[in-house]
């Protein structure tokens, strides 16, 4: 595979990049710009060697199936696409380059092509979301062509979004390897896959490895445990998805988020992991979320009483999940233990990254992007972590298919 180290000289070259800038917004602002700044080492590199630089990047989501479905109306999909307008990051962009980032509001057509071609050598042109298109995550080869005959060269920066194969991901570089033409790495990605890849394949000197998984996407998670075990020496559950193990095993579990679906497989890893899934004993339990004035907060162990749903480990679980965290050698962390973004449900979550953080300097510790990096950085633990990826679905697809994604595999 080609890294952007490969690429010499590029002046007179328009070069495509695909980026993650699917930043968190609030009120029209960028929440965290972290995606942002991840990226600009590439684009730095690019522009030092003379590349016109023609960002692509999707934000958000834009529900072209569900209306093709009817399970959304077109009314919908205009209010997505005005939440979604990319044109909030060229500011930011622009601040973290030192330069002049030009925006171009159209995804195809005579405005994008006149964009495309009036840029000159070091100058960077910002393209409006790629899900805007609806052939995008459909690969769609047409839509694809139409942003290949932009590209001399594609570089593939969009970690986060590797485990993706959309037209702006797999099908640029796919016509372009046809043409002959370069496909490369960027830095981010180069990055991300040398760390994840040690988490992937495992040295001796490296256990015990221990990985922690909660959060709420219960089933996406679910489907990487079968990969982990065969992997790790441990595996840490909380956050939501811990209830539907506990329910495996018989506990009762209130009125907790359990992914009914996945209760079978939930009692198969367990007989599988012959102990080595480690479960919260005790729980913070409320009896409602909103309202936040007046619900009954309070810690239990075992069962969880009728009317109350689990919203963080108790203070049990986080002494047991601290010890086994004390011996490891390699940590693969991915998904809060309880609702970090309240006061009240914080304890769990930080116990985690106290933990982590007493190994630095003794162990590889790895945070998987998504909800657990925004809680590190919340919390201020960032800088005692390895490596914190800005890829959660990427870096966990990556786990599962041993080091494989799509968006990575066709630059090879
Ligand atoms: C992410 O935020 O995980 C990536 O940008 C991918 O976004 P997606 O899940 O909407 O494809």
């Amino acid at each position: 595979m080609l890294t952007i180290k490969d690429l010499k000289d590029l002046h007179g070259k328009k070069v495509v990049v695909r980026v993650d800038f699917n930043v968190p917004q609030k009120d029209g602002k960028i929440r965290d710009d972290n995606r942002v700044r991840a990226a600009i080492p590439t684009i730095k590199d690019l522009l030092a060697k003379g590349a016109r630089v023609i960002l692509l990047s999707h934000l958000g989501k834009v529900d072209w199936k569900k209306l093709a479905k009817g399970e959304k109306t077109q009314e919908d999909i205009d209010a997505q696409m005005k939440k979604n307008n990319l044109a909030i990051v060229a500011p930011r962009l622009s601040e973290l380059l030192g330069q002049k980032v030009n925006f171009v509001n159209a995804t195809r057509g005579e405005e994008f092509d006149k964009a495309c071609e009036a840029l000159k050598d070091g100058e960077v042109l910002l393209v409006q979301n790629t899900r805007y298109e609806k052939g995008e995550e459909k690969n769609n080869p047409e839509l694809a062509a139409i942003w290949a005959k932009q590209a001399d060269v594609f570089v593939m920066d969009a970690f986060g979004s590797a485990h993706r194969a959309h037209a702006s991901t797999y099908g640029i570089p796919e016509i372009l390897k046809g043409e002959g033409k370069p496909v490369a790495c960027g830095y981010l990605v180069e990055k991300e896959i040398a760390n994840l890849m040690r988490c992937v394949e495992v040295k001796d000197s490296d256990r015990p490895y221990v990985a922690i998984l909660g959060g709420l996407k219960v089933t996406d998670k679910i489907q990487v445990i079968d990969s982990l075990l065969k992997k790790c020496d441990y595996i840490i559950i909380g956050g939501a998805m811990s209830y539907t193990f506990r329910k495996a095993q018989g506990a009762k579990i209130g009125k907790s988020f359990l992914d009914e679906g996945a209760l079978e497989y939930a009692k198969k890893c367990l007989e599988e992991a012959k102990g080595r899934i480690i479960l919260p004993e005790d729980s913070v339990i409320t009896d409602s979320f909103e309202p936040v004035s007046g619900r009954k907060i309070s810690v239990v162990e075992g069962d969880l009483p009728e009317g109350f749903e689990g919203v963080d480990i108790g203070p049990k679980s986080a002494k047991k999940f601290a010890e086994i965290i004390s011996k490891a050698k390699m940590v693969f962390w991915n998904g809060p233990m309880g609702v970090f973004e309240q006061d009240e449900f914080q304890a769990g979550t930080k116990a985690v990254c106290e933990a982590i953080r007493a190994l630095k300097g003794k162990a590889f510790t790895v945070c998987g992007g998504g909800d657990s990096a925004a809680a590190i950085k919340q919390f201020g633990y960032s800088e005692d972590f390895s490596h914190v990826s800005t890829g959660g679905g990427a870096s966990l697809e990556m786990i599962q298919n041993d080091g494989h994604l799509p968006g990575v595999d066709i630059l090879k």
